[in-house]
C-alpha cells in the first residue's frame, strides 16, 4: 500500500504531469518505471514499486507456496486439532504440567471449601466469606485448564486417588482461623510461583495456554494479597 499525505500528493501530481503526456506514447512498463523514479526521488516507501515485475512475480510464487503448504498440513493433520506444525512447545510436557496444574486447583477448592465451612470465631464472617469466593474462582481455573488439556488433545486428570500427589499446593483441615489463613496463603504462594515458572517456560511456545496462565496467576496474586490481608487484620 502507498501512503502519501496530501502535500505529498499534489506535489507528485505537479511532477507527474509532463510524465502523462507522453504516457500515450510508451508501453505500460516503462511509464511504470517513470512513476517509480519519482517516487523514490520523493524517498515514498512501496513495496510494490519498489520490486521489479520479475521480483514482484517470484514474491508472490513463494507466498503461494507457503500457503499451500499451510494447507497440505492443516488437512494432513485435521485430528490434532488446533496444533499444527507452528505449535512451538514440548506438548507432552505441557500437558504433564497442566494436570499438575489441574491438580493444584482442585486440591485448592477442596482446600477453602473445607475452611469455609468450619471457620468459627470473631472474625469467621469476613474470612469464610473469602473463602468461598475463592473456591469458586479456584473452581473456575481448574475448569478453564481442563478445558485447554482436551483443546490441545490430551487428558485431564480428576483421578482423586492421585490429587494431593500431583498437587503442588496441599490441603489443610485446620481448626483454628489464623492457621487456615495461613495455609491458604502459603498455598496461594507456592501458586503465584509455579505458575510464574510455567510461564516462563512456555515463552512463545504456545501464547494461547500462556496468556489462560497469566490471567490465572493475576487472580492467584490477588489472592495472596486477600490472605496476607485476613492475616493482619486477625493478629
Ligand atoms: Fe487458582
Ligand atoms: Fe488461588
Amino acid at each position: 500500500m502507498i501512503q502519501l499525505c496530501n502535500s505529498s500528493v499534489r506535489e507528485l501530481q505537479a511532477e507527474l504531469q509532463p510524465i502523462q503526456k507522453k504516457l500515450n506514447s510508451i508501453s505500460l512498463r516503462d511509464s511504470l518505471e517513470a512513476v517509480r523514479c519519482v517516487l523514490k526521488k520523493k524517498h515514498v516507501q512501496s513495496s510494490f514499486l519498489r520490486e521489479t515485475p520479475d521480483e514482484r512475480r517470484e514474491t508472490m510464487k513463494e507466498f503461494l507456496t507457503d500457503v499451500e503448504t499451510l494447507r497440505a498440513n492443516a488437512r494432513e493433520n485435521m485430528k490434532l486439532g488446533p496444533v499444527t506444525d507452528a505449535y512451538g512447545a514440548d506438548l507432552e510436557r505441557v500437558l504433564y504440567v497442566l494436570n499438575q496444574a489441574l491438580a493444584t486447583e482442585l486440591v485448592c477448592v477442596l482446600r477453602y471449601k473445607r475452611h469455609y465451612f468450619t471457620a468459627k470465631g470473631i472474625d469467621a464472617q469476613a474470612a469464610a466469606e473469602e473463602f468461598l469466593e475463592h473456591a469458586g474462582e479456584e473452581q473456575t481455573h481448574a475448569d478453564k485448564i481442563a478445558a485447554r488439556i482436551a483443546q490441545l488433545g490430551g487428558q485431564p486428570d480428576f483421578n482423586p486417588a492421585t490429587l494431593t500427589s500431583r498437587s503442588h499446593s496441599e490441603y489443610d483441615d485446620s481448626s483454628e482461623l489464623e492457621e487456615m489463613i495461613k495455609e491458604d496463603l502459603i498455598a496461594e504462594r507456592i501458586a503465584v510461583a509455579s505458575y510464574t515458572e510455567v510461564i516462563a517456560w512456555l515463552g512463545d511456545g504456545d501464547p494461547t495456554t500462556r496468556r489462560m496462565l497469566e490471567e490465572i496467576l493475576a487472580v492467584e496474586e490477588e489472592h495472596a494479597e486477600d490472605m496476607l490481608s485476613l492475616l493482619s487484620d486477625s493478629s
